[in-house]
């Protein structure tokens, strides 16, 4: 559990929207960009991460229909969400502990923005996957590592002393996807948002679809 990264957000809450609509994050609309021209027409969608709503208002103009889950530890980021999306289940838990306690199956996962905080990315991959119903689709950002020089050439970045962003190849991240019955739909890499201090970021956003068996 994450309860230093909730404390962060919690802290955040405030200005979130405005630092994001300020600093070029785009996480969302690529992920629109990727999940629209799929056709998709999920009936329960999962969000973990949700923080202030961003990407639960994506996913709730892409799939009106769909009955809407958001789950995130920071209950400051979840009450802005809650205003956002009214009509959204708001779970206030850690993505991994949420997945291994609740049974249901989702037709669409998405985790926009957070997989780099959490310490096992692989873990919550394969905990996501295994709650996908059959042909069910996982949306996701994360922060690869790069052969850049730049602060993403680093495998751990520390962040107000104590709290971790981690990073890993995207190759590994695509062959243990694999490994939890995942395939690769769509994805973009690019600028993902430009950092306080050490310049832009970029993310991986990937789609990956779940085997049928
Ligand atoms: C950068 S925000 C992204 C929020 C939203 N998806 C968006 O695109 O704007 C990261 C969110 O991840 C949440 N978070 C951090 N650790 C988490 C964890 N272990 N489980 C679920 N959410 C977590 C934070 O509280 C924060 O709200």
């Amino acid at each position: 559990m994450s309860a230093g990264w909730a404390q962060v957000y919690d802290a955040l809450a405030p200005t979130y929207d405005e630092m994001t609509s300020g600093n070029g994050w785009s996480a969302n609309r690529r992920a629109r960009d990727l999940l629209d021209p799929l056709g998709l027409a999920p009936a329960r969608v999962l969000d973990l991460g949700a923080g202030t709503g961003q990407t639960a208002v994506v996913l709730h103009e892409l799939f009106p229909a769909a009955a809407l889950t958001l789950v995130d530890p920071s209950s400051a980021m979840l009450a802005r969400a809650r205003g956002k999306v009214p009509v959204a289940e708001v779970v206030s838990a850690d993505a991994a502990s949420f997945l291994r306690g609740d049974d249901r199956e989702w037709d669409l996962v998405a985790a926009i923005g957070f997989l780099e905080l959490v310490p096992d990315l692989f873990e919550l991959l394969r905990l996501a996957a295994g709650r996908l119903g059959p042909g069910g689709h996982l949306v996701v950002s994360h922060e690869p590592l790069l052969d850049d020089g730049s602060v993403q050439a680093s495998p751990v970045s520390v962040v107000g002393g104590e709290h971790r962003v981690r990073r890993h190849r995207r190759e590994e991240v695509e062959r243990r996807a694999a490994s939890y019955g995942l395939r690769r739909i769509a994805s973009h890499e690019g600028f993902a948002f430009e950092r306080s201090d050490d310049g832009p970021a970029v993310y991986e956003l990937v789609v990956w679809r779940a085997d049928d068996t």
